[in-house]
């Protein structure tokens, strides 16, 4: 189905590992504006249906636009230009660069260069001049963020963000992102494992379970699919 006004859809996705369909016909539409939570155990392909979006698997079938338009073909170069950023799981900075180095270097290749801006916001000004691999990494995992929002990219595709952080550190954290996604229009979508942040700051919940949508709703209604705890905490409680 063709829904002009979102900002952010995939129809149909599909990515098989030999007979393993690690996303099963999975369809997602974020609205513009909107921060979407996705959620689901370890293995239910998560970070599969961020690769597809964001240009970054291989084979898979389905339809994937932005804004209204396919962008299925597009190379993940070509998505990024288009105003579709992405993080990584695991951070994708480079240990012996200068801090405004990478932001530097990742807005040379960005429409727009705003990358005074964006250190300003994360709070990385003071820190420009140091080396990535010589700050906290509270303060790597604010680079890996930046170095996803130069350009202001109209929809963000973030795969755990706060992983490793200590859960005051993850609220600031989302806090940021909420306050930025707001002032800056953007469109988010989240994948995060701690429940708070989830419903800290989003407006609504998609939950993956074995390649597949198994609920989508508010914070409110996720909370209430039995289905939903069983599923999601089942991985996470020992
Ligand atoms: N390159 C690959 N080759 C084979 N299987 C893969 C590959 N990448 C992912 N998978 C499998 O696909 C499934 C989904 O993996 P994915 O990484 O998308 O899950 P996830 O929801 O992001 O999990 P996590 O919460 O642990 O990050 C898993 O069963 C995984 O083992
Ligand atoms: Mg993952």
């Amino acid at each position: 189905m063709i829904a002009p006004g979102w900002a952010i859809e995939g129809v149909g996705l599909t990515r098989r590992f030999g007979g393993f369909a690690a996303l099963d016909g999975v369809s997602i539409a974020v609205p513009p504006g909107e921060i979407r939570g996705l959620i689901g155990p370890n293995g239910a392909g998560k970070s599969t249906l961020m690769d597809v979006l964001s240009g970054r698997a291989q084979s898979w079938s389905g339809t994937v636009r932005l804004g209204g338009v396919d962008i299925s073909r597009l190379t993940a170069v070509e998505r990024r230009r288009a105003g579709l950023a992405r993080s990584f799981q695991r951070t994708n900075i480079f240990p012996d660069l200068g801090i405004g180095e990478q932001i530097r270097l990742a807005a040379a290749t960005a429409e727009r260069d705003n990358s005074e801006e964006v250190m300003a916001e994360l709070g990385l000004a003071a820190l420009a001049d140091r080396r990535a691999a010589d700050v906290s990494y509270g303060d790597q995992r604010r680079l890996d963020l930046a170095l996803a929002l130069v350009g202001r990219p109209r929809v963000l595709l973030l795969d755990e963000p706060a992983a490793g952080l200590s859960m005051s550190e993850s609220l600031t954290l989302a806090g940021i992102l909420r306050d930025l996604a707001g002032r800056w229009g953007v469109t988010v979508l989240l994948v995060e494992h701690d429940m708070d942040v989830i419903f800290s700051i989003c407006s609504r919940v998609t939950v993956l379970h074995l390649g597949k949508i198994l609920a989508d709703g508010t914070p409110d209604e996720i909370r209430r699919v039995p289905e939903v705890v069983t599923a999601y905490l089942g991985s996470t409680v020992e």
